[in-house]
């Protein structure tokens, strides 16, 4: 299966899933390309040391369907089948999420329906939740509220910091994703 992976920042989980295709962990697959919305995205650097291609694609004032239309094009030519992100800063327009049924997936920081959007470690903490964790969904256009591939659950301890607890939460984020694509692209 042909990957595609959006990222806006560090990359973490993005080089997950290029280890683990260049492993085998994920099987006969391929990650033809990855893109950023941002020219800084640091996870670009880790993805060329790779041997992946990278495209930028800024938004530069246009509508949200007018910088996804250029997306969609430049990951249908190379033949994309699934479309990771991870770390991906941008909603999906409706034409996105249409063009890739049930072909895009999110990796996000806590257990969802609960805590999503930004800040989340802040306010696990500030409400005193004993447990987060992340989880693995499908892509709608909705701020992360897509049917949900799968789960881990993360124990918050009274020491935890946002940093601490997101640091607790990144280390099994990287083994989720990995093996929610092991299931997708095992699927014959
Ligand atoms: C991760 O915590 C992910 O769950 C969220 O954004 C962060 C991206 O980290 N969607 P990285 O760029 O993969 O290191």
């Amino acid at each position: 299966m042909k990957l595609g992976i959006l990222i806006s920042g560090r990359g973490s989980n993005m080089v997950a899933l290029i280890d683990a295709v260049k492993s085998g962990e994920i099987p006969a697959s391929k990650v033809a390309v990855v893109i950023s919305d941002k020219p800084k995205a640091a996870g670009l650097a880790k993805a060329r040391e790779r041997g992946v291609e990278t495209v930028v694609i800024e938004r530069h004032g246009r509508t949200r369907e007018e910088h996804d239309a250029e997306i969609i094009s430049e990951l249908n030519k190379r033949g994309v089948e699934l479309v990771c992100l991870a770390g991906y800063m941008r909603l999906l327009s409706p034409s996105f999420v249409r063009s890739f049924p049930n072909r895009i997936i999110n990796i996000h920081p806590s257990l969802l329906p609960a805590y999503p959007g930004l800040g989340v470690h802040e306010r696990i903490l500030a409400a005193g939740e004993k447990t987060s964790g992340c989880t693995v969904h499908y892509v709608n256009e909705h701020l992360d509220a897509g049917p949900i591939i799968l789960q881990r659950e993360v124990p918050v301890l009274d020491s935890d910091t946002p940093e601490t607890l997101a640091a607790r939460i990144l280390e099994q984020e990287h083994g989720l994703y990995v093996e929610a694509i092991r299931n997708i692209v095992s699927v014959p």
